[in-house]
């Protein structure tokens, strides 16, 4: 069973393009008000006309996520206007490029990766908690990654490893709060993160995606893989 999100608030953090703008047009279908948020308020202003168009609510917010002083303004910043949020996508991240031979991968880029792929989200889900603990009410989703043997891309696949560990190792303090906090794996997209030559198109991450935030139950901590619920012709 799924549950209605109308009229509820999600926060979408990368919704400028790729997976978390799918996110926030299927989440904008099912009548959910949206901060979106990016780097720069241009890059989600298209979409923010687009989805206001249908009858919510829309607000764009900019944040660099390797600044740890942007990240608390971001979420001050949607917990003001937004009136609460209820749902928290963490979808933005960064790639570090494909270091050959991984052994020469610099340090800069774990630093990096680990401030926006893993410190930020954590601290994001760390101020919103206290506040859907409270209304007895959340849906928080991590987005993660299936990658695996490729280390040329430590930074990356690390810094999701860390985000899964997380997870993993909260969720049974959120057991029966009310507040539910899984996993997404999108699959391998074409999106400017997953390249030209991935084999699924960024629109398949739906319905799949939002399986997550309409959970009903205590469902905590489980790994849901967008492709899972594609539908076949
Ligand atoms: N695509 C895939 O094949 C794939 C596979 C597995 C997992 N994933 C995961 O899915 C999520 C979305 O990936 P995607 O393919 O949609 O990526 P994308 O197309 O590159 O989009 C990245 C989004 O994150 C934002 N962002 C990037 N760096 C940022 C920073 N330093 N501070 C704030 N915002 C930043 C970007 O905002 P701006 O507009 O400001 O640049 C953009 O909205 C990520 O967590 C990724 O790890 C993707």
């Amino acid at each position: 069973m799924s549950i209605d999100v109308q009229g509820k608030w999600a926060l979408v953090t990368g919704a400028s393009r790729g997976v978390g703008q799918q996110i926030a047009r299927g989440l904008a279908a099912r009548r959910c008000n949206l901060v979106l948020h990016s780097r720069d308020l241009t890059h989600t202003q298209q979409l923010e006309s687009e989805l206001s168009l249908r009858g919510i609510r829309v607000v764009s917010l900019a944040a660099e996520l390797s600044n740890q002083q942007e990240v608390d303004q971001l979420v001050s910043d949607a917990l003001r206007v937004a009136d609460g949020i209820d749902i928290l996508f963490n979808n933005a991240a960064l790639m570090t490029p494909l270091r050959e031979p991984f052994i020469d991968t610099p340090a800069e880029d774990f630093r990096r990766s680990f401030e926006i792929n893993v410190i930020s989200p954590i601290r994001i889900t760390y101020r919103l908690l206290p506040h859907m603990r409270r209304r007895r009410w959340g849906r928080i989703v991590q987005v993660t990654s299936g990658i695996q043997d490729q280390p040329e891309l430590m930074a990356y696949a690390a810094s999701k490893a860390a985000l899964d560990k997380f997870v993993r190792d909260t969720v049974p303090m959120l057991r029966g709060s009310g507040v539910l906090m899984n996993l997404l794996d999108p699959g391998w997209l074409r999106t400017d993160l997953g390249g030209p030559n991935a084999p699924n198109a960024v629109e398949s991450v739906l319905p799949g995606a939002l399986v997550p935030v309409l959970l009903d139950g205590d469902v905590q901590g489980v790994l849901f893989r967008a492709q899972d619920y594609v539908r076949l012709p």
